[in-house]
């Protein structure tokens, strides 16, 4: 029997944190060492052109983004590691998928929805991102997509995608899963929100032990409890609540000491990740040509796909 097909991306928009590791990265190792699928890792660049307009930083992004795949174990020998922008299918297919989407159902997106209740500049591309996010996941015959709670809408957008295209032009694209862990689908920051870039709440995944401490003595604690809800919130995703409640019973109101138990666990887990990070870090050569070898394996199967549309829409 051949194993399931799972494909998950992330976008190279800068230093990832303890929340995309936790809430997305976490779960893309854990399934790809189950051993049951055939694994595909996006680097989403084209994704985010839409945010990051400059080459170098781009360029940079991009490597960052190899690095930090492969710090958290995902395995190029197991998996295609690979860039968006290599593999000109996705384009083209979402340009196909444009075809057969209308703008009212783009604009009940969560994302554009936001933008605009923010009364910000919405590019074409942030208007269409799910149709080139239903292009990534729909060329390669998905099964499952492992992405955060905030990334269930455009996993919907794509079934909608699937299932419109196969009514009009006949059955050519699987529907594919998503895949949401539940503990811990969203991980709060410092300063109790979701934890997220554009808040500046994070705890880097990365984070060298002088960075760790600065962000967790930066936490909110509300003060009157005996319990600090954002050092606790935060902590969990670490130890287990046994472990927590004995730490906590013991020093109940006293945020200085539970603060440094969580400094300690958060180093203690972070440091082999940094440290392999340093040392990949060490000969980006070799992360170029492994997403070189990505890009040409994603693409045999990409490119197939692609023909198939072609001709079942008429072009070919
Ligand atoms: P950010 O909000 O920091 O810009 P992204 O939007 O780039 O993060 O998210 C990348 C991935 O990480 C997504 O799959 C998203 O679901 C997941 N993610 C981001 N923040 C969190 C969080 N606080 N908790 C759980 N998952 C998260
Ligand atoms: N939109 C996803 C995010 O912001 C990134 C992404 C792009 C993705 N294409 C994908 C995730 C395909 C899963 C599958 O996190």
């Amino acid at each position: 029997m051949s194993k399931k097909i799972l494909l998950s991306g992330v976008k190279p928009t800068g230093a990832p944190h303890i929340g995309n590791y936790f809430g997305a990265m976490k779960q893309m190792v854990d399934l790809q060492n189950s051993g049951n699928y055939d694994c595909y890792f996006m680097i989403a660049d084209y994704h985010a052109l839409n945010l990051i307009q400059n080459a170098e930083t781009l360029r940079d992004y991009n490597i960052n983004l190899a690095l930090d795949y492969m710090a958290i174990g995902l395995d190029p020998k197991n998996s295609t590691i690979f860039k968006q922008s290599d593999v000109s299918a996705h384009t083209e297919l979402a340009w196909i998928f444009d075809s057969i989407t209308t703008m009212p159902y783009l604009m009940r997106a969560h994302a554009f929805k936001d933008a605009e209740a923010k009364d910000k500049e919405i590019s074409v591309g942030t208007f269409n991102y799910p149709m080139l996010m239903a292009a990534d996941i729909l060329l390669y015959d998905v099964d499952t997509v492992p992405v955060g709670q905030d990334q269930k809408q455009h996993i919907e957008y794509t079934r909608d995608t699937a299932q419109k295209f196969n009514n009009i032009f006949g059955e050519t694209f699987k529907l594919p899963e998503p895949f949401i862990m539940k503990e811990v689908s969203v991980v709060s920051g410092t300063d109790g929100q979701k934890m997220s870039k554009s808040y500046k709440n994070t705890i880097p995944l990365f984070a060298s032990r002088e960075e760790i401490i600065k962000s967790v003595m930066s936490i909110v604690t509300d003060s009157g409890g005996d319990i600090p809800a954002n050092v606790y919130n935060i902590h969990k995703l670490l130890r287990s609540e046994d472990e927590l409640k004995s730490i906590y019973d013991q020093n109940k109101g006293k945020y200085k000491i539970l603060k440094e138990s969580l400094i300690e666990d958060l180093d203690l887990f972070i440091k082999p990740l940094r440290e392999k990070r340093e040392e990949l870090s060490k000969n980006v050569d070799e992360i170029k040509a492994i997403l070189a070898d990505g890009a040409s394996r994603a693409k045999v199967r990409a490119d197939a796909k692609l023909l198939t549309v072609k001709k079942n829409i008429g072009v070919n």
